[in-house]
């Protein structure tokens, strides 16, 4: 088996249609000589639907991100398919609608929290999950949507994303240790489910599309996909902590 991937075996979250960005990362992953495990959430039918639409049809594991059980068994079920993980990739954001779309203010903690959870808590939760059947060189990979700024629409999911680029930071220094690496993708705007379901989201497709200096498809996920397998790959065996914009260099001008 060639390619950049070749004989990695890859723990992918977050297919839910075949415009979600983990589609893409699984879809080159096995282009790219990996094997690859799924995760899927709530509509499990679905997901093993779209995982047939991969190269190579992908086994898929059932997880909540915020079900102890669910995480508590996941090596022992990634066992069935996989002797191991190098890599395993966190594509996963939820935010209840009151914390999204100008609802900063008026958010309840309650929604917060749930935001918080699955959006940020969750990715040290995946990697603990998984640390069992990882290794030195082995990589998590997760996206975030540039946190540094305030965005119209994005509230509490902007929060959620600036906790999760400082998890990945801790995560890094925690596993540094063990020879893993945590890196994150910052993506611009594409039209995915997650995407749609933030009111106002057209702002950030009018401002990326008008803006961005490499100009910015909106269906594309490859670029963001590609990214992702570089930073689950050999080629970056030094660098973790990292966050890789993925953007068309929107985030690199003033406008
Ligand atoms: N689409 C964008 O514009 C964009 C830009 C930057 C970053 N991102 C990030 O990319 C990641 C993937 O999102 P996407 O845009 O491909 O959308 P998507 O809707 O295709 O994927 C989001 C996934 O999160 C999963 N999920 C939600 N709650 C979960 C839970 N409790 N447990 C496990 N999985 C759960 C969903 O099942 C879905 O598969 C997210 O972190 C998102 O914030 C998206």
């Amino acid at each position: 088996m060639s390619g950049l991937l070749a004989g990695k075996r890859l723990l992918v979250t977050g297919v839910i249609t075949d415009a979600s960005i983990a589609f893409s990362v699984a879809k080159l992953a096995q282009e790219n000589g990996a094997q690859v495990v799924l995760t899927g959430y709530g509509r499990l039918s679905l997901v093993e639907r779209i995982a047939k639409r991969l190269p190579e049809p992908a086994p898929v594991i059932e997880l909540d991100v915020s079900n102890e059980e669910h995480l508590a068994g996941l090596a022992d079920k990634v066992r069935e398919h996989v002797d191991g993980l190098d890599g395993v990739v966190h594509s996963i954001g939820f935010a209840p609608q009151s914390c999204l779309g100008g609802g900063f203010l008026d958010a309840p903690w309650a929604d917060v929290a749930t935001a918080l959870q699955v959006s940020t808590y969750s990715y040290k939760s995946l990697a603990m999950a998984a640390l069992p059947l990882m290794s030195a060189g082995s990589a998590v990979v997760g996206l975030t949507f540039d946190a540094t700024k305030a965005w119209p629409v994005y509230d509490w999911m902007g929060v959620a994303k600036a906790g999760l680029e400082s998890a990945s930071r801790y995560l890094a220094l925690h596993l540094g240790k063990q020879g893993i690496r945590s890196n994150l993708v910052a993506a611009g705007p594409l039209r995915t489910i997650a995407a749609k379901s933030i009111p106002g989201f057209d702002q950030f497709e009018d401002a990326w599309t008008e803006r961005a200096p490499l100009g910015w498809s909106l269906t594309d996920q490859e670029p963001a996909a590609r990214a992702c397998l570089a930073l689950l790959s050999d080629w970056f065996p030094a660098t973790t902590g990292e966050i890789v914009h993925v953007d068309g260099g929107y985030h690199a001008i003033g406008a």
